[in-house]
């Protein structure tokens, strides 16, 4: 296949809100929430936005320029540009963590489902907070319910990837996710008007230095290249459909400042909620499901119609976010298969979901009937998270940096990010020092402190 028959984002706005539509999901309102919940609040947040800011964010122009360059999915896309070396096996890396991650993220995503039905029958009304964990965990321990609503949306992922880029992607995007923002707005300002609703913000605004250890920032450093997509390849197969006008280290900025925004907003509807009803802020990954239905009673108890539109608009849109971000964890490996095994798109597209929904069974089951099957003290489910989020993002972006700040030819990244020089780019210098050094040794230094088996 050559690269002009590969599909194209129609426009410029389109790549940035494709890109900005693979990054927000779930990552922002429902692991960024919990993992910060886990790891004590305020100073966490402070090292997360550290950890975008240096490494995110280079990084990211890294993968745009890798992708763009070669418009090849991610694993040709390091054979071509170092044809011969062992660096085709970033690239195979990435797509081995993408499909991971798709694994256990459908069964979140499916759960999103759950809760549009649940918030459309009103099943919410009259409860509290104690019926909300009840729930919760009983139905992600049941054995078919969830299973059934993550295959659910894996198709629904499926046949969007199927139709290709421009269609499915771009289109999603555009409509979603400023809708997304304006609701968690009104959220936010429902959340912090709770009674009891400061001793959340702060928790989000007043940092204890003395938490941050080594569990701390391996924790905030996986979730900034969760929740940026990077490290896998997923924005350079994006960028490999991005056309040549598309300015990259600015589109990387928006992206970056749209997800932070939106992970941090949510930070503000769920700490607010969860403190004013007693719901404790290391609750882990049931924390947005067990908070949220709180603030649509809590705030809209009087107007029951409300409460009903909002949180089904809430549920509905959360779902499209995490739409649009396995949309793009699935054109990773189904970009590889189509183009290294030759396999029709469909076809490369159907062995991925088929792949991902036993990958799904079995994470699913493993919150219920199979708890006690458990694999270094954590069930599978767990232990996915732990594995692609800690270690398989990281070190794929460990050596992103290294092959951009060190292998490769500096015209190439030069060219890339200045449009072939028809862009001003300041940033180059700081960008090539970022990439050499300080995203490498920091990235190490993190893994060292904490895992200690580097
Ligand atoms: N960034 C997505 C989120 O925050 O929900 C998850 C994700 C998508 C991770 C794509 C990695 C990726 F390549």
């Amino acid at each position: 296949m050559t690269p002009n028959h590969r599909g194209n984002f129609g426009s410029k706005l389109g790549a940035i809100l494709a890109a900005a539509g693979s990054a927000v999901g779930l990552g922002n309102i429902w692991r960024f929430p919990y993992e910060t919940g886990e790891h004590g609040g305020a100073a966490f947040i402070l090292v997360y936005i550290g950890c975008v800011l240096l490494f995110g964010v280079p990084i990211m122009i890294a993968e745009f320029s890798i992708g763009r360059r070669s418009h090849a999915n991610t694993a040709r896309a390091f054979q071509k540009l170092a044809p011969g070396t062992p660096w085709r096996w970033v690239g195979r890396m990435g797509v081995l963590t993408g499909f991971l991650i798709l694994g256990y993220y459908s069964v979140v995503a499916g759960w999103t489902l759950e809760y549009i039905v649940e918030a459309a029958t009103n099943s919410f009304a009259g409860k509290g907070a104690d019926d909300f964990i009840a729930s919760f965990s009983q139905f992600t321990a049941h054995p078919w319910r969830p299973i059934v609503w993550m295959a659910a949306f894996l198709l629904a992922t499926h046949f969007i990837v199927v139709k290709g880029v421009e269609k499915g992607i771009e289109k999603s995007a555009k409509i979603m996710m400023p809708a997304l923002f304006i609701l968690l707005l009104i959220l936010a300002g429902c959340a912090v008007s709770l009674p009891g609703g400061g001793e959340g913000l702060e928790f989000l605004l007043k940092p204890d230095f003395s938490k941050v250890n080594g569990s701390v920032l391996l924790g905030a450093m996986g979730q900034a290249f969760f929740s940026l997509s990077i490290g896998m390849g997923c924005l350079c197969t994006y960028a490999s459909y991005f056309r040549d006008d598309t300015n990259l280290p600015k589109t990387a900025f928006n992206v970056a400042i749209i997800d932070t925004s939106v992970a941090v907003l949510s930070g503000f509807i769920i700490f607010p909620a969860a403190f004013s009803v007693g719901i404790l802020p290391d609750t882990g990954p049931g924390l947005v499901f067990v908070t949220l239905p709180n603030v649509f009673q809590q705030a809209f108890g009087n107007l029951p119609w409300l409460a009903v539109i909002l949180s089904v608009m809430f549920y509905v849109l959360l779902a499209l976010a995490a739409l649009t971000s396995t949309i793009s964890l699935h054109e990773v490996a189904t970009a590889y298969l189509h183009e290294e095994f030759k396999l029709t798109r469909g076809k490369a597209a159907r062995v991925v979901t088929a792949g991902c929904i036993v990958l799904g069974v079995l994470c699913s089951l493993s919150l219920g009937v199979g708890k006690e099957y458990t694999i270094a003290g954590m069930t599978l489910f767990d232990l996915f998270d732990f594995v692609t989020a800690k270690i398989m993002l990281p070190l794929g972006g460990f050596f992103i940096a290294l092959f951009t700040g060190w292998y490769l030819d500096k015209r190439i990244l030069r060219e890339e990010i200045s449009n072939r020089g028809t862009l001003k780019v300041q940033i180059y210098r700081l960008l090539v020092f970022l990439l050499k050094f300080i995203a490498p040794i920091g990235i190490a230094f993190i893994f060292i402190n904490e895992l200690g088996w580097l």
